[in-house]
């Protein structure tokens, strides 16, 4: 069957990642900026591996200029994902990529942000710092997530290359977001191993964590995870794509959920894998044979695991109970 139409609920999804390439090539050109070194000949990005997309990622954020591109950027994510029948979503943005952890800059792109709407989704804003570009810079991400949490910004995290610095080295960072009321998720156990994802966890104290799919190496680990209820945000497709499972049947989401793990599928950075959240549906149907309630428990753990308020969370299961 098609999954195009079912409801879905994604919580893991970097707003700059979800930007279709023709929307990229379009400001580029606006701009008189030549990108033409990040793009395949069929339009698509262009990366040799891990290390390659996240400067591919970050020359295509060079075109996202100021408030307004975020604006029509979040436009161009929210109709994409509406396409797909997503009817909650949680997005990473990083003050980074707007006005480079300034705080008054940062209000401004987040006010463009929130003119962008689409009748029937709703997106809320995890906050990122961004690991590769060291603990400072964090800081300054936290500042700005801690002092605009509200309906939007409901959470903070931490993307960007995995395997550099230490979980402790960003302590500082989570606890002024955790002290401003924020949610927290840090991307874990994509590139590091299960020592790695334990670390992440005990050490920030996050209550979900981006991947973590690499726990699956240490049963106690798994064991752990499952009775503390901690959420793994698995992006099947993005992980395939980016090797770090050959197929997606030698992929964790199965094990992991039947050891009674929280499991929810998300893109990641959907077109620079070549996915959707209906292919993602599609593929787990085709290689664990994942059916209708299967998605809708992957939902209502989604749902449960959201970082928006009760108010919003009971609006969204009423969108999710519609076929
Ligand atoms: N992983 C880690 N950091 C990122 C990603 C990703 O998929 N996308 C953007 N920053
Ligand atoms: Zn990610």
């Amino acid at each position: 069957m098609s999954w195009k139409q079912t409801p879905k609920v994604e919580l893991h999804l970097h707003l700059e990642g979800a930007a279709p390439p023709s929307f990229i090539r379009g400001l580029a050109s606006e701009k008189g900026m030549d990108l033409s070194a990040i793009f395949k000949e069929d339009g698509g990005y262009a990366y040799r591996d891990f290390d390659h997309f996240l400067s591919v990622y970050e020359a295509a954020c060079s075109v996202l200029t100021g408030p307004e591109e975020f604006q029509r950027l979040t436009q161009a994510v929210l109709e994409e994902l509406a396409d797909h029948g997503v009817v909650y979503a949680e997005t990473f943005v990083s003050p980074d990529f707007c006005g480079g952890g300034d705080l008054e800059a940062w209000k401004d792109y987040l006010a463009a942000m929130q003119e962008a709407h689409v009748d029937g989704i709703t997106l809320k804003g995890v906050i990122t710092c961004i690991r590769h570009f060291g603990p400072e810079k964090a800081k300054a991400a936290a500042v700005c997530a801690a002092e605009t949490y509200g309906d939007f910004v409901r959470g903070f995290g931490i993307a960007g290359a995995e395997l550099m610095g230490k979980p402790s080295d960003f302590m500082w960072s989570f606890d002024c977001a955790r002290e401003a009321g924020l949610h927290l998720t840090a991307h874990a156990g994509e590139w590091g191993d299960a020592a790695s994802v334990r670390d992440c966890w005990e050490t920030l104290g996050i209550e979900r964590i981006g991947h973590g799919v690499r726990a699956a190496e240490d049963p106690k680990l798994v064991e752990d995870l499952a009775e503390a209820g901690v959420t793994l945000e698995c992006c099947p497709g993005s992980n395939v794509f980016l090797g770090v499972y050959p197929t997606l049947s030698k992929h964790p989401i199965q094990k992991l959920r039947e050891a009674g793990v929280m499991v929810t599928v998300s893109t990641d950075d959907p077109p620079f894998f070549d996915t959707t959240m209906t292919k993602e549906y599609e593929d787990l149907e085709r290689t664990f044979g994942w059916g209708e309630e299967d998605f809708a428990e992957i939902n209502a753990t989604a749902l449960s695991a959201a970082f928006c308020d009760d108010e919003t969370r009971a609006e969204v299961a009423k969108r999710l109970e519609k076929k």
